[in-house]
């Protein structure tokens, strides 16, 4: 059966606008695309954070566009009704026109939206994907594709100009027609800065509490990341004894405010 799709970038303008809270969790199948939708999650993130979690690799760098599209299909496969959001890998969009056809590619694979990870060089891009009916979601803060470039995963925007640039982008990328903004790992008060001078949702990661969204990788939640865990993952499956009662918390936990907690924050 065709999923229906429930989920749209309308809905969560609106729940934006009402002051609502919404969630989003990576999912790379089927099985777990259909777990996390039916759980009551608005976004589903195909990530390229597969390259780590899935192919255990050491950063997001080694992943492709073929494996984006595969793990896109498989995750429209088992989707209920959550809005399918995925990632252009590293080196997949370089100039505007790679970025179109590598978008289009994603989006007959059967995403709703893609992202990309970057500033205001890539308002070219952003506006040709919307005259190009794709919408797109700009990842700002920690971009881990640029993980080398910063020399390792670390807070960003903690000195006056960085926060400075980061708004100021962010501000561009609406202009230019960006349909959602991610932000990873900034200090909380300029995040929650970043989400009340932008119209359009800010889903946050290590960003605190004052953005519109959180998103977080699902396999960190589920407690299965080996290594160390990040401040801004919280373990879920504590106190629960199923994988769609964690996901379940989470979602009510983003909801009602009480995920972040101070402990998962980053100060400036
Ligand atoms: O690839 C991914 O899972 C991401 C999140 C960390 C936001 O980009």
């Amino acid at each position: 059966m065709v999923p229906t799709l429930n989920i749209t970038l309308n809905s969560l303008r609106k729940l934006k606008a009402a002051g609502e809270k919404f969630s989003c969790l990576t999912a790379y199948d089927a099985a777990f695309a259909h777990t996390v939708s039916t759980a009551g999650i608005e976004v589903i993130l195909v990530g390229d954070s597969l390259g780590m979690v899935l192919q255990g690799r050491d950063s997001t760098l080694p992943v492709t566009i073929e494996d984006m599209i595969y793990h896109t299909q498989c995750v429209a496969q088992g989707n209920q009704g959550a809005l399918i959001m995925a990632d252009l890998p590293f080196g997949s969009y370089a100039t505007a026109e790679q970025t179109l056809e590598n978008s289009a590619a994603l989006m007959r694979a059967g995403a709703h939206l893609v992202k990309l990870e970057g500033g205001r060089w890539l308002c070219e891009s952003v506006r040709l994907l919307a005259q190009n009916g794709i919408p797109v979601c700009a990842h700002l803060g920690l971009t881990p594709q640029s993980v080398h470039l910063f020399g390792g995963f670390k807070v960003q925007g903690r000195e006056h100009e960085a926060a400075r640039v980061m708004l100021e982008d962010a501000q561009l990328l609406e202009q230019a027609g960006t349909a959602l903004l991610l932000l990873e790992c900034v200090p909380t008060d300029l995040a929650t800065r970043f989400t009340e001078s932008v119209h359009v949702p800010v889903i946050g990661i290590g960003a605190g509490a004052g953005t519109d969204a959180q998103v977080l990788v699902l396999h960190d939640m589920l407690g299965v990341t080996p290594g160390r865990r990040p401040r801004f993952v919280k373990n879920f499956m504590e106190g629960q004894s199923s994988i769609e009662g964690a996901i379940k918390a989470y979602a009510e936990d983003v909801k009602s405010g009480q995920f972040p907690a101070e402990e998962h924050q980053f100060t400036s």
